[in-house]
């Protein structure tokens, strides 16, 4: 139970494909039994720095909140609850289609329009969520005799889009354009009028890093391939004005096609595909299985980002951002000073490496009952002994939240530290 992944517990040899699984969750039960699975937390009310909430078997807690995807603090604004309830109160609270029938409104259309503004982009097509999005752009982009060339840490969405496209899909190391413009050499010299899609992210949210985004979109160009890439993590939180890494590396509007989530800074759920070329979107609605053969995102779900980004857009978007950006600072500087060791670029998403997963298992649930709520991610989302924490920031949490995180964190270490001695 210390030790292990999933996959190791599931049956392939098994007849029933069902039962083949069975073990899997038994073994996740009995971790949770013995208090060696930190995931599938639940909350018990609204998503706020300091939250309240119960572990899968029902052990209550409270604390600090370092595990939810809020960047910016919008998921209790005010503003957006109004929007909420207004949109409910105008529209109903149900999309009742897919958006190639009748399943857009007048909300979603006016959220498309204003997401090309903000974007810089001719063409944005709305998902209901970030993971259809990002699977459905990759699967219907390429095809069986093209190529994907993916960052190996790109998200679960692009790698399995990438895997069911029918394309050959090529692994290049962690940021490395350099590996990539060497793949797309050999391809091109062997086939010269192949499709290839390049894959990356503009943070990755493992690591909490960045690829040169420019240097990566010019070599694409000068092979004839199309750039992929998903800002899912910075997209309203980074920047001067909340365009992302995008915006820092002078790149708005500049890339072959971008992809984002509104599930991390716009306080709700849903997806986008965005790209210079008209018709594309058409396209989409009719050729795009998550587009297609789904329902399109409710209008309440339009209204609260609308309202989203609204707020991104303005003086109190760039003070939450200020506030983020010093909430992130001090949080690395003092879990630096008390010998912790963070990794990648400041950004929301400060992982902190604890190690081997055993150690990371008891040490992520005695911080959680002990009043500090992180998440822990483990192989195979990360490789082997660098589990971590991952811990999410928010512009609401207050210097005390930050500190009171960080001395749970040694207590939590000084705590296994006399167990191991
Ligand atoms: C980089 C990236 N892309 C896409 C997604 C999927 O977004 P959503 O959770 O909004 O469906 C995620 C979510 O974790 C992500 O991290």
């Amino acid at each position: 139970m210390l030790y292990g992944m999933a996959k190791d517990y599931y049956v392939p040899d098994e007849i029933n494909l069902v039962k083949r699984w069975v073990p899997v969750g038994d073994w996740l039960h009995s971790r949770g039994r013995h208090g060696l699975e930190p995931y599938q937390k639940s909350t018990s009310g609204s998503i706020q720095p300091v939250t309240a909430g119960r572990l899968r078997d029902g052990t209550a807690f409270e604390g600090v909140n370092f595990a939810s995807q809020d960047y910016l603090s919008l998921a209790s604004h005010p503003r957006m609850i109004e929007a909420a309830q207004h949109a409910a109160g105008k529209c109903g609270v149900h999309s009742a289609g897919s958006s190639s029938l009748m399943g857009n409104s007048a909300l979603s259309i006016a959220l498309e329009q204003r997401l090309e503004a903000f974007l810089g982009f001719k063409e944005c097509t709305l998902f209901p969520t970030g993971w259809t999005a990002g699977f459905g752009a990759v699967k219907m982009l390429a095809r069986p005799g093209d190529h994907v060339v993916i960052d190996i840490l790109a998200h679960a969405c692009l790698q399995e889009g990438a895997e069911c496209s029918g394309a050959k899909v090529h692994r290049f190391p962690h940021l490395s354009n350099t590996a990539v413009e060497r793949r797309l050499s050999r391809i091109r010299a062997a086939e010269p009028r192949a499709g290839i899609l390049v894959v990356t992210e503009t943070l990755f949210s493992m690591d909490s890093d960045s690829p040169d985004i420019a240097e990566l979109q010019a070599i694409c160009t000068s092979y004839d391939a199309t750039l992929l890439v998903d800002c899912a993590h910075d997209l309203g939180c980074m920047g001067p004005t909340g365009r992302g890494v995008l915006e820092t590396q002078s790149l708005v509007g500049k890339v072959d096609v971008l992809l984002g989530a509104f599930s991390k800074t716009f306080g709700s759920i849903g997806g986008f595909v965005a790209t210079n070329f008209e018709g594309f979107r058409s396209a989409m609605r009719a050729c795009c299985g998550p587009q297609t053969f789904t329902n399109a995102m409710t209008p309440i779900q339009a209204a609260v980002i609308l309202e989203a980004i609204e707020i991104v857009d303005s003086a109190e978007g760039a003070s939450l951002r200020a506030k983020l950006r010093n909430n992130i600072d001090h949080l690395r500087d003092q879990l630096k000073r008390q010998g912790f060791k963070t990794i990648g670029d400041p950004s929301a998403i400060v992982p902190v490496v604890i190690g081997d997963s055993g150690t990371s298992r008891k040490m992520t649930h005695h911080m959680i009952l002990n009043g500090a709520i992180v998440n822990l991610v483990e192989s195979p989302a990360v490789a082997r002994n660098q589990s971590r924490w991952r811990l999410q920031v928010m512009a609401g949490h207050s210097d005390a939240h930050i500190d009171r995180l960080v001395e749970q964190a040694c207590a939590t270490r000084q705590a296994f530290e006399r167990v191991s001695a």
